[in-house]
């Protein structure tokens, strides 16, 4: 067996007992497709049904609530606006993001995105805009050995030009909100467009944008955690209603941090 696809094939044997469940009364999935068992859940739910697309494949990685899961690396996906959806559903499908089988999550998600059909795509996408934002909370939310104050620096000098001042995304740089995400799963994408993992493929105009970004402006590992954890306060806090994104600032202020 080639070991690159080996944590693939583990996770499908993890996952097969809650997909045949999703999937029910279908015969076990791994039966139907071998590939994948949420890829084969994507031909048991109907095409146009945005929710139920949602609960018998995004679920299975995401969360219910698309709230994301820190011991399957997936990020919330709750609320993220539709247009950024879009994108990232196109790159995954065409190679643009998730290309490479040794970089498992992505990778991942790529085959998701292949998987669908593209009105099955469109109808979920309008359902995870309309998901409540999930706040993040504890092991999502909490970092250590980490200076908010100078994340604020880079990020006032460096990042809302873009991604706005309460980090709420600007559709029209394509940049996307950044609160409602996990600490570790932003940590995670700005190493990888460091590193040229994300971003780096040719026709990548936005990810490019943020590769050269990572590049020139985030020295090293304590300056991204930083930033992250500055990007953290800009959250409201959990108990707080789940702020709206589009198009509305739901921070007046920018808070100063103090975590
Ligand atoms: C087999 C597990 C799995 C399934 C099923 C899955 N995803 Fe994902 N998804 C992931 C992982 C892992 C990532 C993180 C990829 C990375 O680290 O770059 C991800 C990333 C994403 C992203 C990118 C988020 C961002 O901030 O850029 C979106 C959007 C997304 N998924 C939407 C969906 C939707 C909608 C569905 C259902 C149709 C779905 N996913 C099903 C595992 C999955
Ligand atoms: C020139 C505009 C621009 C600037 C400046 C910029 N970004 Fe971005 N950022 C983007 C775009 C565009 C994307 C979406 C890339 C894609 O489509 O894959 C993005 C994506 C991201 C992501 C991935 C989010 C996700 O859900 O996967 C993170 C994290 C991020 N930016 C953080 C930052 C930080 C931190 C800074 C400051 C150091 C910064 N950005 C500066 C344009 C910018």
């Amino acid at each position: 067996m080639n070991f690159i696809r080996q944590p693939l094939v583990l996770l499908i044997l993890g996952l097969n007992g809650a997909v045949s469940h999703a999937a029910d009364p279908k015969p076990p999935v791994h039966a139907v497709d071998p590939v994948h068992p949420a890829i084969a859940a994507t031909k048991a739910t109907k095409a146009t049904d945005g929710k139920a697309i949602f609960q018998a494949v995004c679920a299975q990685c995401h969360g219910a609530n698309g709230e994301g899961k820190i011991e399957m690396k997936t990020p919330s996906i709750a609320g993220m606006p539709s247009w950024y959806v879009t994108t990232q559903f196109a790159n995954f499908r065409e190679g643009r993001r998730g290309q490479n089988a040794a970089d498992a999550q992505p990778f991942m998600m790529a085959s998701i995105a292949k998987a669908l059909q593209p009105e099955q795509v469109k109808a979920v996408i309008g359902h995870v805009e309309k998901m409540p934002v999930v706040v993040p909370t504890g092991k999502d939310r909490e970092m250590t050995n980490v200076d908010p104050g100078e994340g604020m620096q880079l990020f006032q000098e460096r990042c809302m030009e873009c991604h706005r001042y309460n980090a709420s995304g600007e559709m029209a740089f394509g940049s996307p909100p950044l609160i409602g995400r996990q600490a570790w799963y932003l940590e995670e994408q700005l190493k990888r467009f460091k590193a040229g993992k994300r971003g780096a493929v040719k026709n990548d105009v936005n990810g490019a944008k943020m590769v050269q970004m990572a590049k020139l402006f985030i020295e090293d590992d304590q300056m991204l955690r930083n930033v992250v954890a500055y990007i953290m306060t800009l959250n409201p806090e959990p108990e707080q209603p789940a702020p709206l994104i589009e198009g509305s600032p739901f921070k007046d202020e920018v808070k100063t941090a103090e975590r």
